[in-house]
This record gives C-alpha cells, structure tokens and sequence, in this order.
C-alpha cells in the first residue's frame, strides 16, 4: 500500500511517498534555511507563508518521482502536531483537500512518532524494547519504544531544545544560522576541556534535560572575554559546549536504556548527525552491550517519510481522521 505523508511542522516542506511503511518511493524535502537566515532563527510566519508558495509543487514532485498517481496510493498522512501552528495548519490543509478529492482516508499523525519510526525505516532488525532520544532544533524526547509503535515519555527538555542551544551558541559566535553542522566542525578542532561549562540535570536522578542554562554559560564567557579584551580560539568554545551537551545526552540516555533493559539506542532528529554526539554514544553503549542506530540524515531530519512509514502501522490499527482534523502546536507522544 502506498501512502503520502506531508510534514510542514518547522521549516521544511516536504512529502513523500512510501510502500508498505518501509519502502521509500520518493522523499522530496524543501528547506527555507536561506530565507531564516538572516534572521538568526526562524520566524514562524515566514514559514507559513513559504509553505503555501511550496505545498503543491512538492506534493507533485513527490507523486512524479514516485511514478504514482492518486490511483495508486491508499492513504494520506499528515504530520498535524506538534510544530509551529501555522507551518502544520498548511499542510493539514493540503492533506484534508487531497484526501477528499482523491475520496482518501486521512491521517493525522505525531511528528515525533516519526522521527521515532526513522530507524526502522533503514534497519530491518531493530530490537524492541529500545530507547530513542529524539533531537532536533524544536524537540529533545527521550522515549522507550515497545514493540507495536507503544511509547512510554522518559523526559524531555525543560527549556531550549539541545539545537536550539546549538543554533544560539552558533549566533552568540558570530557563525550563522542554522549553526549545529558548524560548531561540530569547529569543535574538532578545538580543545574539549578548555572551558569548563555546566552539565545541567547531568546528577539528577531522571531524564529530564535544560540547555538554556548551558547557552547562557557561553553566552556570559563571550561577553566577558570581549570585556577584558581577549579572544578565546573559537574552537575550544565550540568543543567545551559540544562536550558539556553531549554528555549529558549520552549520560541520561544509557542510564535509560540500562534502567530500562533496552539492548538498544536510537538517535534521531538533525542533532543526530552530530559526529561527537554519535562517537560518545556508540563509546557508551557498547560499555552497556547495547547496540546503536541512526538513520541517515536525510531521514534523521524533518521529512515526510518517516510520517508515511508511521501512517502505514497507524492505519493497519484502524486509524482514520475526518475532515474536522485540526493542527496542534503542542503534542505529547502518549
Ligand atoms: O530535525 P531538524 O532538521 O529540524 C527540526 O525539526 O528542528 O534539526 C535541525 C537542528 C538544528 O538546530 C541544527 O543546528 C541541528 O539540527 N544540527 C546539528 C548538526 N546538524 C544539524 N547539531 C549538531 N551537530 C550537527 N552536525
Ligand atoms: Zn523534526
């Protein structure tokens, strides 16, 4: 069966179309970094504006890259929650007025829950129970997956996603936006115990994270260094964050996946491309025996695959949405 998924949750329109929850037909992915740029961020009714110019052209590309017509899919999927509320109304839209002119079933569907599903979609024996840490510029979850796509939310972020912490840093060192691929380069280059930032909730007894405290440390060390008229090597600043970041993250996630009894990780989200970040990870759970998975980037990042793949469990369950489906901008995964 084939279905297609939409996502316009954050800043990239993208849809594609797959078989059978696994088999990826086509997967095309429009990012508006250039137009955030200069902004040092994104702004979210940029992005709702740039979704609708988008929308039909990458649905239509998906569907001819594909070599499918309306004919031959089965099902429409739309990531409707969460994301910014306006970027998700555009493609809740798009997939509302396709399903009803082409008489589709619709379905709404969690972002996370995709990203979630990404590993499985490149990884044929994923074992369950595992233990997923979802990372990205919008969202940092650390969830245990049970077989049959069930979640238990082991905790999340209190503040700043850990990209969004990466994006800042980047700003606050005069690197662009979106900065996360930059200080990773940077930082290895740099020394790691140069500066000694905090590893906030790394001693607390749960999985809950903070980045906002982190940010803040390097935002008040480059000021400081500009006041007395220093210049600290740059890199050591990327790798003493990246260091302090990435520590916590591996620290809570292989305590989770220890306390839990997982014998695996998965990492997604576009910090999942963060080669520290794999490095340690992989380090840490060998010590635990258990094994590690990411997909490739194009799949850890936002795209309309992964919602297709998820659609596919989702409607062999019975899932199916009316018209009146809505957008929300803020979701649990349970
Ligand atoms: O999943 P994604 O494309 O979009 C969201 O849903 O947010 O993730 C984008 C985030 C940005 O914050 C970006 O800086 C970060 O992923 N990122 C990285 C790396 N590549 C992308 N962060 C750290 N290291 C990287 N190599
Ligand atoms: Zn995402």
């Amino acid at each position: 069966m084939n279905i297609l998924g939409i996502d316009t949750s954050c800043d990239e329109t993208a849809a594609a179309v797959v078989t059978d929850g696994r088999k990826i037909l086509s997967n095309i992915v429009s990012s508006q970094v250039d137009l955030h740029q200069k902004y040092g961020g994104i702004v979210p009714e940029l992005a709702s504006r740039k979704h609708i110019e988008s929308i039909n052209y990458i649905v239509d590309e998906a569907m001819s890259e594909a070599g499918v017509s309306f004919g031959d899919v089965g099902a429409i999927a739309v990531t409707n929650r969460p994301g910014l509320i306006g970027a998700l109304l555009v493609g809740v839209a798009a997939a509302k007025s396709l399903a009803y002119v082409h008489d589709l079933p619709l379905l709404g569907i969690n972002h996370i829950e995709g990203h979630i599903y990404a590993n499985y979609m490149v990884h044929d024996n994923l074992p369950f129970p595992h233990v997923c840490l979802t990372v990205s510029g919008g969202h940092t979850f650390l969830v245990e997956v049970r077989k049959g796509w069930k979640y238990e939310l082991l905790g999340g972020t209190i503040d700043d996603a850990a990209g969004e912490a990466y994006d800042k840093v980047a700003q606050y060192l005069g690197l662009g936006f979106p900065g996360g691929r930059i200080i990773d380069r940077l930082a290895q280059k740099g020394n790691s115990t140069a500066i000694d930032f905090p590893r906030p909730m790394l001693n607390r007894n749960d999985y809950q994270f903070s980045f906002s405290g982190l940010k803040t440390a390097v935002r008040y060390f480059v000021e400081k260094a500009k006041a007395a008229g220093t210049t600290p090597a740059i890199e050591d600043i990327a790798a003493s964050f990246q260091a302090a970041a990435v520590e916590v993250l591996v620290q809570k996630t292989v305590r989770a996946a220890k306390e839990r009894d997982a014998k695996a990780i998965t990492l997604t989200g576009g910090v999942a491309a963060n080669s520290q970040l794999r490095r340690s990870m992989s380090e840490a759970a060998t010590e635990i025996q258990a094994k590690i998975y990411y997909p490739p980037i194009q799949l850890c990042t936002d795209n309309g695959a992964m919602i297709a793949g998820v659609a596919y469990h989702k409607y062999q369950e019975g899932l199916k949405d009316g018209l009146e489906l809505n957008a929300s901008a803020k979701a649990s995964i349970v």
